[in-house]
């Protein structure tokens, strides 16, 4: 019943397998760490290499009794995918073929694959529901799609059943203090709120403040990576007691703006962040935000915590882990 995590020395993945292992689920991370790092995966088994090398995942799944995948590994920057689109296909399409050919070699029958709210594009009304059309408008968010549409294929045609979970804005970091987010590269919203409050870039550049919202700046859905990791075995449960295979949004099904964040993590560091307006960002949207319906219907699943706790904890752990995990 052993569990296998890929990418899960990662962002994401390093909080699912925490959550996993506090719950006494048998675990195995397998990540490249490329991007991850081991010692976010604390007292879990971590083997070191490629989800496409085949015979590595067959000897892994005979070696640990692999029952169920949870897949995060993968390449994850939109701007990058658009201009080296071949490092994306390759990882992140071309490298879970190679797992899934390994995976059903060794009759892994259950998977839950990290996809994301980009697969919906620029949607058509908010907040989206997983009936709305899949407009991919990145290689990235392809990508996405394109992993979920081969593991709705193979849950057609085996009896293997798989899971999409397209996230929305992940965010925040474990209470425990000692896992989170490496800035380093981040280009979400709130590292970068938080590299502006620890006075590690210049001001916050808030791109755009005409946007048909509120206060005029962009909305998004915010969801706890804590909250994201208790979907994952959420999903994981849902398909072992025999739940179907498909996608689902995983978000709070509320949406925050800009300037919301600033004051929620104003509240949280104790000081203004320094900030100041630019232009709206090509290819932006104004508002997105989940209907989380289906996920709460389906796999009993709802994101429980608040902008201000993923604010408190982004802010403790990059306050205190500046340099990420380099000491
Ligand atoms: N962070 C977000 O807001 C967000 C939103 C939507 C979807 N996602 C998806 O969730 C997943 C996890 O995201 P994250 O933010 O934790 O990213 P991350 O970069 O922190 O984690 C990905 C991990 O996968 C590993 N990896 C990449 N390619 C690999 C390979 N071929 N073999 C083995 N390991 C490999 C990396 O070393 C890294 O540890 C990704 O698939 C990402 O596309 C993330």
């Amino acid at each position: 019943m052993t569990i296998l995590i890929t990418g899960g020395a990662g962002y994401i993945g390093s909080h699912t397998a925490r959550l996993f292992q506090q719950q006494g689920r048998d675990l195995v991370v397998l990540d490249s760490l490329e991007y991850g790092n081991a010692a976010s995966v604390q007292g879990i088994p971590l083997e070191v290499g490629d989800i496409a090398d085949e015979s590595l995942v067959s000897d892994i799944c005979r070696r640990y009794g692999v029952t169920a995948v949870v897949h995060f590994a993968a390449y994850k920057f939109v701007g990058e995918s658009m201009e080296q689109p071949d490092k994306y296909w390759h990882n992140n399409v071309a490298g879970t073929i190679a797992m899934l050919r390994a995976l059903r070699a060794a009759n892994v029958q259950h998977l839950v694959f990290s996809s994301s709210c980009s697969v919906y594009g620029t949607p058509a009304a908010v907040p989206v529901d997983e009936s709305a059309a899949i407009h991919p408008e990145s290689v990235y968010a392809e990508t996405k799609a394109m992993v979920e549409r081969i593991l709705q294929w193979q849950s057609e045609l085996t009896d293997f059943r798989a899971v999409s979970l397209r996230y929305f804005n992940a965010s925040g970091a474990h209470p425990d203090g000692d896992i989170g987010e490496v800035w380093d590269r981040a280009q979400n919203l709130i590292p970068l709120v938080m590299k502006s409050a620890l006075g590690k870039s210049g001001p916050l550049q808030v791109r755009g403040d005409d946007y048909p919202t509120p206060d005029g700046t962009g909305v998004r859905d915010y969801v706890h990576v804590c909250d994201l990791a208790e979907a994952h075995a959420a999903a994981i449960d849902h398909l072992r007691r025999g739940g179907a295979a498909g996608a689902f949004n995983v978000g709070t099904g509320k949406g925050f703006s800009v300037l919301e964040v600033l004051e929620a993590a104003a509240r949280a560091a104790g000081r203004d962040i320094p900030h100041e307006f630019a232009p709206r960002r090509a290819g932006d949207v104004a508002a997105v935000w989940g209907d989380t319906s289906k996920a709460s219907t389906e796999l009993g699943w709802v994101a429980s915590r608040t902008l201000d706790d993923i604010v408190r904890t982004a802010w403790q752990w990059h306050s205190t882990h500046p340099n990420g995990y380099d000491v």
